[in-house]
């Protein structure tokens, strides 16, 4: 252990973060009053540098994904991060500021001083989520945390980022936690599918015959990708993508200079038309929309991502539907209703996903299979769900919203209700999406507006773009623009006209 000087008190500004650096460690200072913090420079999610986050209402949040910490102590308030901040010891000697070089130490596991079993089935953003959170709130219980994918949970929302561009190969996207973090806490992972729920007796059946019983449980099975059923579409190059497995077998059988066909213009369906054409595929989409995403972010903003696909080489298909696909043992064609023909060597399905409830039957079912819960996230007595397949009230609303933060969010606070507390959604939905090296984010869950505002150009990043509606934000758009948009991610919790918005956006 050892103090080094960093910096001057007066070289930390109040509004923002101030990155330092010990050899080759990264540390961030943070004014609260006229006390200062010293935590770790990069975000434990994905690293993105902290002292470019935002400060707002005592938190830190981060540019990239927008997870949130308490300056106060470095605790994690929201996802997608897993984890509070690492602490460095600091001192202030007369004008200097003086920093240890090794953080203290982690908050234990909470011991094991309660006889309960709770358990998780599905263990991706949610599911991971809350284990994770379970812990951080006290919990010293039984947790078991099963999925019928053998890998530990993984982040998939790259695997059409960068796992089926070449970028990131699909076995080295890194698990959520490591394997030593989850023997740790004692979170036991179990391989396996669960394949019916008796919520009344509070007990579960596994695939292999095992029957489960648990004192309080939280379902967070995701989604599955909804199937082409038209001829041809068994065809082993037709594919969807939710997992490793399903990237790696796209990417065993692309090849650059093939032709793919990309049917529906998804976010999943776009963002793998841009990874396949930067692996070096000819690519068409077969899109029913002339102008993708309108509905969510709006025209100008899908015309420019339309534009950047179509100055990257990719083709929009926006006449007719896919009535099957050609070829004996290998597709050769994608046929349209109205005859015409998509030559191609393989095809990705991206057509949205349906909530993977196949095995909780027994359970009061949405018209689209989802589990209506209570803001709280709660089914019914000791049984909670969370992430895809939850509807939940939002704005008075119910909403279904495949979002990973929201999922995890969503599993966060399921887990502080499992240990009896009772917490509800209060933030606005917030994702991402990646095309060609850009990065849109999207805060707000708007399905109309009645004014929009542009600073900067949609087709020119970078650009932000308010929606409005009464002369309250109800979305915000953005391409490189993260610290307006981290400053906002806390604002828009409570209703931000458009003129405050502008102001803080301008700041
Ligand atoms: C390719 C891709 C890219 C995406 N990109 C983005 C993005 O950029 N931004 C964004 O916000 N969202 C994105 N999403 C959506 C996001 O990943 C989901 O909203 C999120 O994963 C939902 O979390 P979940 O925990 O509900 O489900 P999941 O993360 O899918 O986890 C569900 C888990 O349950 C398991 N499971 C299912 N049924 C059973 C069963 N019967 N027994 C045992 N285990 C079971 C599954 O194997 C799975 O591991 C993307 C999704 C995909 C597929
Ligand atoms: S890098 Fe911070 S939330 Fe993703």
């Amino acid at each position: 252990m050892a103090l080094h000087r960093v910096a001057r008190f007066a070289d930390v500004p109040e509004n923002r973060g101030l990155e330092v650096q010990i050899a080759d460690t990264k540390i961030v200072l943070l004014r609260v009053g006229d006390q200062l913090r010293a935590y770790q420079g990069e975000c434990p999610h994905a690293g993105a540098p902290l002292a470019e986050g935002a400060l707002c209402h005592g938190r830190l949040i981060c540019p990239w994904h927008k997870a949130a910490y308490r300056i106060e102590d470095g605790g994690l308030c929201e996802p997608p991060s897993l984890d509070s901040l690492r602490r460095y010891p600091l001192e202030v000697r007369d004008d200097e500021v003086w920093v240890d070089d090794q953080p203290l130490s982690d908050p234990h596991t909470p011991p094991a001083d309660d006889e309960r079993t709770f358990v998780i089935i599905g263990a991706g953003a949610a599911g991971t989520a809350a284990a994770a959170a379970l812990r951080e709130k006290g919990f010293g219980g039984r947790v078991l945390l099963i999925d019928r994918e053998a890998d530990t949970g993984y982040d998939r929302t790259v695997l059409s980022k960068f796992g089926i561009a070449g970028e990131m190969p699909p076995e080295e996207i890194p698990p959520l936690r490591d394997e030593s973090l989850y023997r740790e806490q004692r979170s036991e992972r179990v391989i396996g599918e669960v394949t019916s729920l008796d919520a009344a007796n509070q007990t579960l059946q596994l695939a292999d015959g095992q029957s489960l019983g648990y004192d309080a449980a939280l379902l967070a099975t995701g989604g599955i990708p909804n199937p082409l059923t038209l001829p041809g579409a068994d065809l082993p190059q037709v594919f969807v993508l939710r997992s490793k497995d399903q990237a790696q077998q796209i990417l065993n059988t692309a090849k650059p200079g093939q032709r793919a066909v990309i049917i529906g213009d998804s976010f999943i369906a776009l963002e793998s038309a841009s990874s396949l054409r930067q692996y070096g595929l000819e690519v068409t989409v077969l899109a029913r929309h002339a102008v993708p995403f309108a509905k969510q972010f709006g025209e100008a903003v899908g015309k420019a991502i339309r534009a950047l696909h179509e100055a990257n080489g990719v083709v929009f298909h926006t006449e007719g539907e896919a009535a099957h696909i050609e070829g004996t043992t290998q597709v050769e064609a994608v046929r349209l209703d109205n005859g015409q023909r998509l030559p191609a060597d393989l095809v990705l399905v991206g057509i949205g996903v349906s909530p993977a409830t196949g095995a909780f039957t027994d359970l009061a079912m949405a018209k689209d299979q989802s589990l209506e819960v209570d803001g709280g996230m709660r089914v019914t007595d000791g049984l909670w769900a969370a992430g895809d397949i939850a509807t939940f009230p939002l704005n008075g609303q119910p909403q279904r919203i495949e979002h990973w933060r929201l999922a995890q969010q969503q599993a966060r606070i399921a887990a502080a209700n499992m240990l009896g507390g009772d917490e509800h959604y209060l933030d606005v939905p917030y994702f991402w999406t990646w095309h060609f090296g850009k990065n849109c984010d999207c805060r707000g869950h708007a399905e109309a507006w009645d004014e929009v505002e542009f600073k900067g150009d949609p087709e020119h990043p970078p650009f932000i773009g308010l929606f409005g509606r009464n002369g309250v934000v109800v979305a915000a758009v953005a391409c490189d623009e993260e610290r307006a948009m981290a400053m906002l991610a806390e604002r828009m919790k409570q209703p931000l006209s458009v003129d405050e918005a502008w102001r803080l956006v301008r700041e």
